[in-house]
């Protein structure tokens, strides 16, 4: 029987109400496409060649291939291994590095879905000015996903640990063994729920506490790892200043409360949201 824990939030810090600023202009992966010098034309070919990229390759523009040699070059990927997944918006990719194995998020710029990212982004305050650019828009959404991730960590909650972002591409942590991702809450069976709920509960509230909303949280986006439970997918996570935030928070505990009244402990989606919204008796 697996107990979960929550991280002691004494050794987490407490980040305050600033948000950096989220920096959209070319970069090292812009130039290296544009410069097309030869060692990244090999680099390119060997991608290209590469058996798990052979169907995503041409999805890839020059400059997500920028973004991939800039993190080999920096010593954040070595070798890449198969797709964890294919999602709408996003590929995720098992690495390896020096020391041991990473997740790559690749972000597709010209198959994301617009409309779905422009009613997360108008409104959140990081992307002030950032105007409707397609590419822009998705480099800012990977940076977003960047920041989220260390702000929840920073909060107490586990999150894979955000290690590098290169314009549309994410290197975080591996979540799983031996190559193998961690199972979804969705793909396992839930022994003991009531203990699942509080936990994932308590990382909703200190979420909220640090003024965001995960906005797509379900049993799909929390993985069970090393017998502990984390949050992935914040990409799409707003502040609590979205105008939506109180829509996309009553929605993410909707998914809860079903996901965990279906395990046979029963939770109502309103009693939730009051809980994760509780005013913080010591800010
Ligand atoms: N850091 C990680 N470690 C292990 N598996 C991961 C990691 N990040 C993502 N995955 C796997 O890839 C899937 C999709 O990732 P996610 O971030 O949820 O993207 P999407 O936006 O496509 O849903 C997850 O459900 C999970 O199975
Ligand atoms: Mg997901």
């Amino acid at each position: 029987m697996t107990d979960y824990d929550l991280v002691d939030t004494d050794e987490a810090d407490t980040p305050g109400d600033e948000w950096e600023e989220l920096d959209v202009s070319d970069d090292e992966s812009d130039r290296i496409a544009r410069t097309q010098d030869r060692e990244f034309q090999e680099f390119r070919k060997r991608i290209e060649d590469t058996e798990q990229f052979k169907v995503e390759a041409s999805v890839f523009d020059d400059a997500t291939l920028g973004a991939l040699y800039k993190l080999v070059q920096d010593g954040y990927i070595r070798a890449f291994g198969g797709p964890l997944s294919t999602g709408k918006e996003a590929n995720v990719y098992l690495a390896g590095s020096d020391d041991e194995d990473v997740a790559v998020k690749i972000y597709r710029i010209n198959a994301s879905d617009f409309r779905a990212m422009r009613e997360y982004l108008d409104g959140d305050p990081r992307f002030e000015g950032i105007g409707s650019d397609k590419k822009k828009v998705v480099v800012a959404w990977t940076r977003k996903e960047f920041a989220n991730l260390q702000r929840a960590q920073a909060a107490g909650v586990r999150v894979p640990d955000p290690i590098a972002v290169q314009r549309n591409v994410l290197v975080m942590e591996f979540l799983g063994r031996d190559g193998q991702r961690g199972r979804r809450l969705s793909e396992v069976s839930v022994e003991n729920p009531e203990t699942a709920f509080e936990v994932i509960r308590e990382y909703m509230r200190r979420l909220y506490r640090v003024g965001l909303v995960h906005g797509d949280l379900s049993e799909y986006n929390i993985v069970v790892h090393g017998d502990q439970l984390y949050v992935l997918d914040l990409g799409q996570a707003v502040t609590t200043h979205h105008p939506n935030s109180r829509e996309f928070l009553d929605r993410d505990c909707e998914n809860v409360a079903a996901f965990f009244t279906r395990q046979g402990h029963e939770v109502d989606s309103e009693s939730l949201v009051s809980y994760v919204t509780e005013p913080d008796p010591e800010p």
